[in-house]
């Protein structure tokens, strides 16, 4: 019931023309008449190259950030408003690297995610735990606050549109991946954790992403799980072969 959607973050990597033939070559492999959703989210400054190449493909554009603010004084920023105008359908927030790095919070991914609903992009909200809290006994906790916190703006009405992505955070870019049980044992925690706050039938409808060092040759067992409804993938979304493995795995 629901779509699998297998989204790639090409993070910063990539340049124009490299970028524009990897995404042609994704748009071309998708085979007819799939049931995959497919996204890519290419850097910021090579979303108007990558759209124009996926236009009237299957595979949709999306940006790996944004700040939720109308135009104005923010040097160094992109708005949801720009992410329509390059015709961006997806953004990922809240991702992992954005809050170790750039001191991302729960709150802000909150207000990010209002602003995209507000505009019409689809949200990817990331969430999941460090090596420490895993062996600390905190996943499910930790992964509770970061559901709470980010999503506390929105309606049980919104929930559907949203996009979760849990991405153990020790599994991203390691090739460490989680364990199908491990995952879906997570996935299940947060589908509760929808269900309790929004109800059942929103939560049902809710597509939860796995992510971290997902490939062709584990991809179909992770994505085989009750809860797990697509990817996020990272290093293997940057070679057109492998990002199309995982989508005919989905
Ligand atoms: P990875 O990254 O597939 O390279 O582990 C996943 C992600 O960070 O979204």
């Amino acid at each position: 019931m629901r779509k699998p959607f297998i989204c790639g973050n090409w993070k910063m990597n990539t340049r124009g023309e490299c970028g524009v033939a990897l995404a042609k070559a994704v748009a071309a492999g998708i085979p007819a008449g799939s049931e995959v959703e497919v996204g890519v989210c290419p850097p910021a400054c090579y979303l108007g190259g990558v759209g124009a190449a996926v236009a009237g493909s299957a595979v949709g554009l999306g940006a790996q950030n944004m700040l939720a603010e109308a135009d104005g004084a923010f040097t160094g920023e992109i708005n949801p408003a720009m992410l329509n105008d390059l015709g961006c359908r997806y953004v990922i927030l809240g991702h992992s690297e954005r809050r170790q790095f750039f001191g991302e919070t729960n709150e802000g991914v909150s207000k990010k995610t209002d602003a995209a609903l507000a505009a019409g992009l689809v949200p990817i909200v990331c969430v999941g735990e460090t090596l420490e809290q895993r062996e600390g006994n905190q996943t499910e906790a930790v992964v509770a606050e970061q559901i709470a916190g980010s999503l506390a703006g929105i309606s049980a009405e919104q929930l559907p549109t949203v996009v979760i992505a849990y991405e153990p955070v020790w599994a991203i870019g390691t090739g460490k991946v989680a364990s199908p049980e491990q995952a879906e044992a997570v996935h299940a925690h947060i589908r509760k954790l929808l269900s309790d706050k929004f109800g059942s039938e929103a939560a049902e409808k809710v597509r939860i992403q796995y992510g971290g060092s997902v490939k062709p040759g584990n991809a179909a067992e992770l994505l085989g799980q009750p809860n797990i409804d697509g990817a996020l993938v990272g290093g293997a979304s940057l070679k057109a072969e492998d990002f199309l493995g995982i989508i005919a795995a989905a």
